[in-house]
């Protein structure tokens, strides 16, 4: 039974007040984190920090730079960001008829309302970027931005005595832990994966085209309430299912084949990456079987050690070695030589607005990341290949499999696939 409808008006009511005094610029993201992320950055900042939001790509869609979207919550093109140790100013662009009636109304710098709508004290012109610019840097020594942005470079061009430091860099630092709504937001991309995979299990059946089991996944979270694909979806059967980034999905799938699917969801800016490899007709070959169970103990052994301090990069003692390890000393290939070889990209990656987000080089995990874990086998001369990706939260005393309810022992998958 529910609660009255006076508590539930006045639920409702308190909702609506709670919203208006504090917008979400991203969804699931409030006002006062964006203000908290850039406080701390500033705290370290020797420079000048410049931003530029992504420029507009006309009909494609219009995604923020992750950094830029990190820093503001902003999602419109044309804006720009400076910060120093003590100032953070937003750039806007003015008003524009012509292109308003493309884009839509933007908050202009002179509204009597920009400081709430952006969360920033300042909030200039764009035309002011130069002038401000050189304001700052005459205190200070260093730039920090993105290499290679032309927006950027022409305005480097003012300061080329200036040190150059990197702006994802920094950024990065405190991108690499997510806060709990951040963790939300990952958690809803993950249930909607999770529920996808499974209806792309249920769906499975020879003489369907890869395509239709991408449509099957992709429905599934954007009806779940999630807005994008993270990366373009993956599914490869077959002699498809050896290609690590495969994305054309065009081939009509077999009954005696495997097919990997790398397909998850963004929700609110924030990704999943998940992978499962199931048989096309519902029953792993015993070929099929023992390779599968092989990248199966290898992701199980690397998550298993996951905790605070250990790397997950190349090398002695880390994750990629573990999972390595394993499968280099299971099964054999068909002329009798270790399967380490075929094991043929990285084992983790961080996730978070980007599924590929950026991290230091060689950072020891920490509790509070985003890593997967994905180890796979892929081997063209038998078309079998296979890769299992979970993505995790490193805890204090280990980990949390943030996509742990996709089943992927066999008996399971076996039982699930094509009914
Ligand atoms: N889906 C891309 C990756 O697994 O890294
Ligand atoms: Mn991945
Ligand atoms: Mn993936």
């Amino acid at each position: 039974m529910g609660p009255p409808h006076a508590i539930l008006f006045v639920m409702r009511m308190l909702v609506g007040v709670l919203l208006l005094i504090a917008p979400a610029f991203a969804d699931g993201i409030p006002r006062e984190e964006y203000q908290a992320r850039r406080t701390q950055l500033r705290k370290t900042l020797d420079g000048v920090l410049v931003l530029f939001a992504k420029a507009d790509d006309d009909l494609r869609d219009y995604i923020q730079e992750p950094n830029f979207l990190y820093l503001t919550g902003w999602r419109d093109p044309g804006a720009v960001l400076m910060m120093t140790a003590n100032e953070e100013i937003l750039f806007l662009p003015l008003h524009n008829r012509t292109s308003e009636i493309f884009y839509g109304r933007v908050i202009d710098p002179n509204d009597k309302d920009v400081f709430e709508k952006t969360g920033f004290n300042a909030v200039l012109p764009r035309s002011a970027v130069e002038t401000t610019f050189l304001r700052l840097i005459e205190a200070s020594p260093k730039i920090y931005s993105e290499r290679g942005d032309a927006q950027v470079e022409k305005l480097k061009g003012l300061a080329p005595l200036h040190e150059e430091g990197s702006a994802t860099a920094l950024v990065a630092k405190l991108r690499e832990y997510k806060s709990p709504a951040e963790l939300a937001l990952i958690q809803k991309a993950s249930d909607a994966t999770v529920a996808a995979h499974l209806a792309a299990w249920h769906a499975m059946k020879a003489g369907k085209s890869e395509y239709e089991i991408a449509a099957v996944m992709t429905n599934t979270y954007f009806s779940l309430g999630c807005e994008r694909s993270a990366y373009a979806p993956i599914v490869g059967s077959g002699p498809n299912s050896v290609i690590l980034h495969y994305s054309a999905n065009r081939r009509r799938m077999d009954a005696s084949e495997v097919v990997v699917m790398d397909v998850a969801a963004e929700c609110g800016d924030y990704a999943m990456d998940v992978t499962r490899t199931v048989p096309v007709n519902g029953k792993f070959s015993a070929r099929q079987r023992e390779i599968y169970e092989i990248v199966l103990g290898a992701q199980k052994a690397a998550i298993a050690a996951v905790k605070p301090g250990i790397k997950a990069g190349r090398g002695e003692g880390t994750l990629q070695q573990i999972a390595y390890d394993y499968i280099n000393t299971h099964g054999k290939d068909s002329h009798g030589a270790p399967l380490g070889k075929y094991f043929t990209h990285g084992l983790s990656h961080h996730v978070g607005l980007d599924v590929h987000d950026p991290s230091e080089p060689g950072v020891e995990l920490k509790a509070g990341m985003v890593i997967t874990i994905e180890p796979g086998i892929y081997i063209p001369e038998e078309n079998i290949g296979v890769r299992i990706e979970d993505t995790i939260l490193v805890t204090d005393n280990g980990s949390k499999i943030l996509s742990g309810g996709l089943p992927k022992e066999v008996e399971e998958i076996e039982r699930l696939v094509g009914k």
